[in-house]
């Protein structure tokens, strides 16, 4: 991020665009840790709270964090399984995930636990990687590219509150059009 050449070829530094994160981060929230970044944190999007190489993603403890993941796509079955058992374990951590359209790939049906809020089609230009002087474009993807948000349960509560309150006060003076609304939210 100082934009000093890295010390070591970083392989799987694939960053994405700033303004297509910065889109994600004006819909899901300040993002509270960066998954996957390199050592140094020069590609980490959250300055303060970032795992690399040496902070392992895959060891560790998410609750209560809105993370932004973009994992190495070589390695992104391990990142999503660790992703989702700590969700399980406690339902208060958050994410929001890029990943590869790899549709056959063992991990791909994982991603039905969370919602697909995006799909870039192959060809657009994401990702940067680092150049000699500055990060330079990796070129158009070969694959269309997923954006998954894993809500947390206090999140999935408060839309709920927030969607009641925004109707009008007759609503909830009518208890069956309030057991309707329930009924569509739990068969969702
Ligand atoms: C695709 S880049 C992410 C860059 C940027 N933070 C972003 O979100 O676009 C993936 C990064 O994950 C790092 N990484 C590799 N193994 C990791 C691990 N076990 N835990 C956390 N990060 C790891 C790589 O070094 C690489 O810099």
């Amino acid at each position: 991020m100082d934009g000093q050449p890295p010390t070591r070829q970083d392989r799987e530094d694939w960053r994405l665009v700033y303004k297509e994160f910065r889109r994600w981060a004006a819909l899901h929230g300040r993002f509270t840790l960066d998954g996957c970044a390199d050592v140094q944190g020069r590609n980490s999007f959250v300055r303060q709270n970032f795992c690399s190489l040496k902070r392992s993603f895959l060891k560790a403890r998410l609750s209560g964090q809105n993370v932004w993941l973009n994992p190495p796509f070589s390695q992104a079955g391990l990142f999503l399984r660790h992703l989702l058992a700590e969700h399980h374990r406690d339902a208060s951590v958050a994410a929001t995930v890029i990943l590869p359209a790899w549709k056959t790939a063992p991990w791909w049906p994982l991603t039905a636990q969370m919602e697909l809020v995006h799909v870039y089609p192959a060809g657009t230009w994401l990702f940067t990687a680092p150049g000699l002087r500055r990060r330079r474009s990796v070129g158009p993807t070969r694959w269309e590219t997923c954006v998954f948000r894993l809500q947390a349960q206090q999140e999935t509560r408060q839309v709920r509150q927030e969607t009641r309150q925004a109707q009008p006060p007759w609503f909830h003076a009518n208890r069956f059009s309030a057991l309707a609304e329930d009924m569509e939210w739990d068969a969702g």
